[in-house]
């Protein structure tokens, strides 16, 4: 709750989270933990209908922004897409929200869509943006070298799964 209440201007309700966690067939999540104690640092909520993973909510700590968690959590998203034989993944962004077109972008996300006023607190339109499978495969070959650079960067303990379909 504590990344999603420094992330969003309308955040989710923690019942809304544990739904998401325990009660919906098609949700998907993975979290990152950090530091010496292991906290979660950032989170990642999904959901698979088909074949299309549809990202509804990334967030990542504001005190570990900028070290490659992001980042980190969207390679997994990807690969985990790819494992489970998705076709595209797709998600929307505030339009004014230049920090995260950013990540999606250098992940391989492209904008495939707009939708009017989709956001509120304030009103906003928000970019649909698309990574198709062939996308996911080239970025999967450069994973590799990405882990090893955030390496140097942060000590990541563990990436985990908390719920599949
Ligand atoms: C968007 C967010 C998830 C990025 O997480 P992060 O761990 O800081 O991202 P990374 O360190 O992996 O950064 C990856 C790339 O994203 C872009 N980026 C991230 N933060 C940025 C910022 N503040 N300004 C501009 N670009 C930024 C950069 O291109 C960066 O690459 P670089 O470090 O090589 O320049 C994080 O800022 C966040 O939680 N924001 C609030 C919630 C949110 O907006 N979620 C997305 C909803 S769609």
């Amino acid at each position: 709750m504590v990344i999603e209440h420094a992330s969003f201007s309308r955040p989710w309700t923690e019942g809304m989270m544990l739904a998401e966690l325990f009660n919906n067939p098609v949700a998907f999540s993975m979290v990152v933990r950090a530091g010496e104690d292991e906290k979660i640092v950032a989170q990642v909520f999904m959901r698979l209908m088909l074949d299309e993973l549809h990202l509804l909510n990334l967030g990542v700590h504001p005190r570990w922004r900028r070290h490659g968690l992001g980042t980190k959590l969207i390679q997994h998203v990807l690969k985990t897409a790819t494992e489970k034989g998705t076709e595209r993944v797709i998600l929307e962004v505030r339009a004014s929200n230049e920090a995260a077109q950013g990540l999606y972008q250098k992940m391989g996300f492209r904008q495939i869509g707009l939708r009017k006023n989709y956001y509120c607190k304030p009103t906003e339109n928000a970019l649909l943006l698309g990574c198709t499978l062939e996308d996911i495969q080239a970025f999967s070959e450069t994973e590799t070298k990405q882990e090893i650079e955030n390496q140097g960067k942060i000590k990541i303990n563990a990436c985990n799964i908390i719920n599949t379909p």
